[in-house]
């Protein structure tokens, strides 16, 4: 157990969680829609925790950017600071991070985790990028990470994955991390327009006023990482990760989708392969009557395929104030599951040669359809269906490998034609 990456390894399975108190000191950075929903949930919900948890959670103090901005009713306004030292200098048995981004997340972390305290983050940014440096700063100081609540809202499956299933071995992870694009997607699957679609989903809080990490894919991109990090011991930002998201032309994708029968739903997968670790993050038109058509609106689904137990399915809210604080409340009062993965060594991270089927579709133009076929025969790839639909021509590859793709989109992309890629999992 020499090298960083066995120590790394070995540090995702976190020590058991320090005696609980009888009553909980919690410090709370950000009270935003996360933030303030615990605060609700830890008032309303007093009674119970301490019935079932045989605990008492105490807020100690509360960090914001802003003193002015309107805080639950439920919240003490004394508890309130905007002075970060002082929030970090608090005595508190836990510290929960509900603020986002890197900074001063990562400084609330390290310096909780640092004095042996407990940390509880919602914050995928965070621990895509330095979740094993801070899981190893827990074990060093016997503090404990928990981050339930950063991948998929108020699914358990960080839960699912460092208990029992962790132990028999994990072969694939997949699913619908992205409530967003999948609210949009499903509007887009009942004949909405995007910019109709777009606005009602930010209208219901399921779209941030700038939703451009939803739609390139990063945000699914930052909770995959977490994931094959529990499936397979791979640190975050060693996978090698292809990322692909629904823009530029959702509405196309989703006609495509609709011309070949299925549902496209902006798909998360890591794999293990005989060669190693592949990960994409991609749309997939998929069969609609399966776990990932099924998926609609800004519901998530998880499904973790193990060696030895089967496949399980995970669905839920994806997001939310509400759902997310449950997570975090979770965490807070339980502590979470222990384990990872055997001590095995990992598997590899390597670039995903499978091949696959994939539906490329361009507007027709004077010669943009002979310019499409011309151009996947020059790069090699059998196209084994071609559809057309008012301007739209579809062309469905046999299976090939996304490197033969990419080579024929780069001599597309060079003659203006933007055509749009899903990969294909219905029969056609
Ligand atoms: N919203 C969801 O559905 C959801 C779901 C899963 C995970 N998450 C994660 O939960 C975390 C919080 O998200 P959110 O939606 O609750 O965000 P939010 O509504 O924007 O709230 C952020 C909170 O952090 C505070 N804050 C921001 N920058 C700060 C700084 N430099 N110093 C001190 N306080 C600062 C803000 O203070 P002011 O109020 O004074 O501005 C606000 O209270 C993020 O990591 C997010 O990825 C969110």
């Amino acid at each position: 157990m020499s090298t960083l990456l066995e120590i790394e390894n070995d540090a995702i399975r976190l020590p058991p969680p320090p005696r609980t108190p009888r009553t909980l000191r919690v410090a709370l950075a950000g009270c935003g829609t996360v933030g303030g929903e615990l605060v609700r949930l830890l008032h309303h919900g007093a009674a119970e925790i301490r019935a079932r948890h045989g605990v008492r959670v105490r807020l100690v103090r509360v960090l914001v950017a802003h003193r002015g901005r309107p805080r639950p009713a439920e919240l003490d306004p004394a508890l309130l600071t905007t002075d970060l030292d002082a929030f970090l200098a608090e005595d508190a048995d836990v510290v929960v991070e509900a603020i986002g981004g890197v900074d001063p997340a990562l400084r609330i972390a390290r310096t909780a985790l640092g004095r042996g305290r407990r940390l509880v983050t919602a914050n995928k940014a965070l621990i895509a990028a330095h979740g094993p440096e801070l899981a190893l700063l827990a074990r060093r100081h016997r503090g404990r990470l928990d981050f339930e609540s950063a991948v998929a809202g108020g699914i358990p499956v960080i839960r699912a994955l460092r208990d029992s299933l962790g132990l028999t071995g994990i072969a694939r992870v997949r699913g619908i991390l992205n409530g967003t694009t999948n609210f949009i997607l499903t509007r887009l699957d009942e004949g909405w327009r995007y910019a109709d679609a777009l606005a009602d989903a930010q209208a219901r809080g399921f779209a941030e006023a700038n939703p451009a990490r939803d739609l390139s894919g990063e945000d699914a991109t930052d909770k995959l990482r977490i994931l094959a990090w529990l499936a397979f011991g791979i640190r975050p930002d060693a996978l090698v990760l292809r990322r692909r998201g629904i823009d530029p032309d959702p509405e196309r994708l989703a006609a495509d989708a609709r011309l070949l029968g299925g549902a496209a739903r902006l798909v998360a997968e890591s794999v293990e392969t005989e060669s190693g670790v592949v990960a994409a993050v991609e749309p997939v038109i998929v069969p609609l009557a399966g776990p990932l058509g099924r998926t609609r609106g800004e519901e998530n689904v998880v499904l973790i395929e193990s060696r030895s137990n089967g496949g399980i399915t995970l669905s839920g809210p994806g997001a939310g104030g509400g759902p997310t604080a449950s997570s975090l409340l979770a965490d807070l009062v339980r502590g979470a599951g222990r384990l990872a993965r055997p001590a095995a060594e990992p598997p590899v991270p390597v670039n995903d040669t499978r091949e696959h089927r994939w539906a490329l579709s361009v507007v027709r133009t004077i010669h943009a359809a002979g310019v499409l076929d011309r151009t996947l025969a020059r790069a090699g790839v059998p196209t084994s269906t071609v559809l057309a639909d008012g301007d739209r021509r579809v062309a469905v590859t046999e299976p090939v490998g996304w490197q033969r793709i990419d080579l024929a989109l780069r001599v597309l992309g060079a003659e203006l034609l933007a055509p749009v890629v899903s990969r294909v999992e219905v029969s056609v």
